[in-house]
């Protein structure tokens, strides 16, 4: 039986997003219903609701999110009704070239349900994500529910599904920071200090924070930044080069998303260093280098998406890491809000006032 939910709904380009009832039928073959029980507030929830992604209104907003399995569709076995799971918007196939050369983070055939939950009056939704969280309940593909421990806190826990994977997975993953690395981070929202905890978690010696704002650089300190530059005063290229004896740094990821701080991460590497590109740019930036430094300069240029990020293998160990003491998790978490606060705390997202608003339902 389809059951009558409360979700966010953007209705319309540049519209206030509004409470609406939510038809979510019951689960197809490979698919699964999840009772939301936390969902965090995501960049991209405000770029599908600004038309910024694609117009097909109205969305299900909400992306960030963790809760429990309800009900299971046909041929669903790796997850049953009362797991505790993570939502994540890239369930891979297992079978395309990308999966089976190893490397199922650039899967071709990652999917979500097939069936559409709908509006009363039979609308149908575009779930933001393919996922759509800021409601009670919400129809995913199986694929896209990771069981992590139900000791965690729900609000903790929803982080992983978008941007704080983004940021941990960016260091670790895309940037292979290793112990003794020295790291540099441009840009300290959520997702640079994701980064940031990433490069602490695997034992990087020096980690150094770029933003300019100050209020920005003393949440990086706490994260386990161990320098600061403030880019608005400092030029962070020279910064950077003499926190590291002359050198750069070995690894330098940029979260910001500009050409400006995509250049000053190219030059604030070590000859042989890498650049990760965890910023998300707008179709019309440009970015221009001397090709003659491109070649001078070796290393690699890497751009990391969802952190390159495999759930089944990262979700689990982050949050177990998270339980152990050994990644603050819960320092993301600025505020807990309600269904119909969302609209609010895009506002304070916008004004770089969050790292990040969770609503509990
Ligand atoms: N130099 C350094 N820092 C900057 C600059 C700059 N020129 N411009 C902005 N910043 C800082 C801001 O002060 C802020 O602390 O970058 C940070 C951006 O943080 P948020 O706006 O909170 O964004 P966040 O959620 O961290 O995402 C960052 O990663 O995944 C992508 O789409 C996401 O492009 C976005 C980026
Ligand atoms: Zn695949
Ligand atoms: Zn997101």
């Amino acid at each position: 039986m389809a059951q009558e939910v409360r979700g966010v709904i953007a209705p319309g380009k540049d519209e206030p997003v509004r409470i609406e009832t939510i038809v979510v039928p019951d689960p197809g073959p490979g698919e699964a219903v999840v009772r939301i029980q936390a969902c965090g507030v995501c960049h991209t929830d405000l770029h599908y609701k600004q038309g910024g992604i694609t117009d097909e209104f109205p969305f299900l907003l909400g992306h960030e999110a963790a809760g429990v399995v309800e009900q299971v569709g046909p041929g669903v076995t790796d997850v049953v009704p009362g797991d505790f799971v993570i939502l994540n918007w890239r369930a891979v196939c297992g079978r395309c070239r990308a999966c089976l050369r190893g490397r199922p983070w650039y899967c071709f055939d990652t999917h979500n349900a097939r069936q559409k939950m709908t509006l009363t009056d039979g609308t149908e939704l575009a779930p933001a994500l393919g996922i759509g969280a800021f409601a009670e309940k919400t129809l995913v593909a199986a694929g896209q529910c990771t069981k992590v421990d139900p000791a965690v806190s729900p609000q903790v826990a929803g982080l992983l599904g978008c941007g704080v994977m983004a940021g941990i997975g960016a260091a670790l993953n895309t940037g292979g920071v290793t112990r003794g690395d020295s790291v540099a981070v441009i840009g300290c929202g959520g997702v640079g200090d994701a980064a940031i905890a990433g490069a602490h978690l695997a034992g990087a010696a020096k980690i150094i924070a770029v933003d300019i704002d100050d209020r920005k650089l003393e949440t990086a300190r706490g994260m386990g930044a161990t320098h600061t530059v403030n880019s608005r005063t400092t030029d962070p290229v020279e910064a950077i080069r003499e926190l590291t004896g002359g050198f750069g740094a070995d690894v330098v990821i940029e979260a910001v998303g500009r050409p400006e701080t995509y250049t000053q991460a190219f030059y604030a590497r070590d000859l042989a260093g890498t650049v990760v590109l965890v910023g998300v740019p707008t179709p019309e930036m440009k970015l221009e280098l001397p090709l003659l430094d491109v070649f001078g300069r070796g290393g690699a240029l890497k751009s990391s998406w969802y952190g390159d990020c495999l759930p089944s293998r990262d979700f689990p160990m982050l949050i177990d890491l998270h339980l152990q003491g050994r990644l603050a998790l819960d320092k993301f978490v600025t505020e807990t809000i309600r269904l119909d606060e969302v609209e609010k705390a895009f506002e304070r997202m916008h004004h770089g006032d969050v790292l990040r608003s969770v609503v509990v339902l």
